[in-house]
């Protein structure tokens, strides 16, 4: 066991002692001296605040993301290396093409937002081939208010590849050997936990009641940083090879809980191109890097995307139980109140498991928000649906911002399914939803009469899509 927290910051390994588990990643690089991370919103909206992680790969070197910095605890980098923009000059002390070229082509006005956004370019820069979807995509999570993006755009376009230092894969190494051990960190009267495997940290939640159990932290980080909280125990889950497995199978997918978003999007681009489409609209990539659907699920909130599409998928949540225990609980009936599951004291979320859809089913889902990028769902719908001769043979919905807790709509479903596709059909079993599956409330994302509009339009946009045969991604882009 290790009481230690080890990584490697532009290129040198270190070993963190003293200093508060609960320290943000963002807090901890500026009091050292590198002020190039900025912090704008500390809720991981701005990217401000964003660096390169590089997590060492099997066959060697890092495989490296784009993250924010302001809502990660410095121990979630253990075994991990981070590059600032401090750290981007090549070893004769030339700037990176990123800095160059932004300098250059006018990407930078007041200069708040640009390392941010040269952290993004570089990470992009990695990437062997890119278009203007992928370069959207990288600078989607940061923020620029007195540029505009065009020349930020333009800095991407001309990016060169930028093929990894030789120094890399030999730092990779000495902290895959460094940190082979589980870590149990303890310092300013917090505690940090880090097993290595599941029923360790199985029994760390049983040993440890109270403590957060921590994925990607994309949620629990803004505890820290808006709430002020501070706790006294974290239970990281990242060290754990099993909760971020990915198994295709004839049947479906399986992901483990802990797999990132950006890890899963490859199985789900292959699977279920529609669910990866709304996978790509939650957060920024810099969120998307290190975020999990196990933690979405977790969270149980309300306005959480992945939940009405896995409920529309029929899908299903893995618990794990100490001593090898396993039970599965389909998405809808994971959640039992307002920020409430099913989840018991000793259990962890271990795997999501979504099968693939009957050959003649079509699948929508409609993420409704103020912006396309960067933003929580007012309302957010999926439907599984086929038709087959002309009748309802199969309807499934799961709905978000329409209750306490994602829904299934089953007097919606049981309104349509056995009856012909036609558009009386679907008006009855619109009446169905607003009766009993469907009861908006209004907050500061938009009030009950607009959520209930938007519901409305969803359902009609769904009738269009299947009736006229539509592509979904067609009408996203309306
Ligand atoms: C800027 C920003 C934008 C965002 N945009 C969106 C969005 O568009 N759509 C959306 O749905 N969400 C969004 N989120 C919320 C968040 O990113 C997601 O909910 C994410 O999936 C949380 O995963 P995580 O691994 O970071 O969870 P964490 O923060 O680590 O954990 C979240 C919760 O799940 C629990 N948990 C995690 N893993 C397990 C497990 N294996 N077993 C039991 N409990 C577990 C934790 O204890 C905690 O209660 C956004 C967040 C930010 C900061
Ligand atoms: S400070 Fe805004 S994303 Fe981190
Ligand atoms: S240059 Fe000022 S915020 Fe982007």
């Amino acid at each position: 066991m290790r009481h230690d927290i080890r990584l490697a910051v532009n290129g040198r390994s270190e070993t963190v002692e003293g200093v508060a588990p609960h320290t943000t990643l963002l807090n901890w690089l500026r009091a050292r001296g590198q002020t190039s991370v900025k912090e704008g919103c500390a809720e991981g909206d701005c990217g401000a605040c964003t660096v390169m992680i590089g997590e060492p790969k099997l066959g060697g070197g890092f495989d490296w993301r784009a993250s924010c910095s302001c809502i990660l605890v410095v121990p979630q980098l253990d075994g991990r290396a981070v590059v600032t923009a401090e750290g981007l000059r090549a070893a004769d002390g030339s700037h990176h093409p990123a800095q160059v070229l932004m300098a250059e082509g006018g990407g930078t006005q007041c200069g708040f937002c640009s390392p941010g956004f040269v952290m993004a370019l570089a990470n992009l820069a990695r990437q062997p081939e890119r278009d203007d979807e992928t370069i959207l995509d990288a600078i989607s999570g940061n923020l620029c208010r007195c540029t505009g993006y065009r020349p930020i755009i333009e800095a991407a376009r001309a990016l060169p590849h930028f093929t990894a230092p030789s120094d890399e894969a030999p730092l990779a190494a000495d902290l895959v050997a460094r940190t082979a051990e589980a870590v149990d960190y303890t310092a300013v009267g917090g505690r940090f936990i880090a097993p290595n495997d599941l029923e360790a940290a199985l029994a760390a939640r049983i040993a440890h009641p109270d403590a957060w159990i921590l994925a990607g932290g994309t949620d629990l980080g803004l505890r820290i940083t808006k709430r002020h909280e501070v706790p006294r125990t974290l239970l990281w889950l990242g060290r754990i090879a099993a909760l971020r497995e990915i198994a295709e199978t004839k049947n479906g997918v399986t992901i483990g809980a802990g797999a990132t978003y950006e890890d899963a999007l490859p199985a789900l681009d292959r699977l279920h191109p529609r669910l990866a489409t709304l996978v790509r609209r939650i957060g920024g990539a810099q969120i998307r890097s290190v975020g999990t659907i196990g933690g979405n699920l977790g969270n149980a909130s309300p306005i959480g995307d992945s939940a009405p599409a896995l409920i529309a998928l029929s899908a299903e949540v893995e618990l794990a139980a100490p001593g090898g225990k396993r039970r599965r609980v389909p998405v809808e009936d994971f959640f039992t109140g307002y920020r409430k599951t099913v989840l018991k004291p000793d259990e962890l979320i271990f795997a999501i498991h979504i099968p693939k859809p009957h050959a003649g089913a079509s699948f929508h889902t409609y993420k409704v928000a103020r912006r396309v990028d960067q933003d929580i769902s007012a309302v957010c719908a999926a439907f599984r649906v086929r038709v087959e001769n002309g009748k309802v043979a199969e309807a499934v919905s799961g709905w978000g911002g329409v209750a306490a807790q994602p829904v299934r709509a089953r007097a919606w479903e049981k309104a349509m399914v056995g009856k012909p596709w036609t558009a009386a059909t679907v008006q009855t079993a619109k009446a169905m939803l607003f009766a009993s599956d469907v009861k908006p409330i209004s907050d500061f994302r938009g009030g009950a009469a607009y959520r209930n509009t938007v519901c409305a339009g969803l359902v009609e946009r769904l009738w269009h899509e299947v009736s006229n045969d539509v592509p979904a991604a067609s009408l996203e882009a309306v």
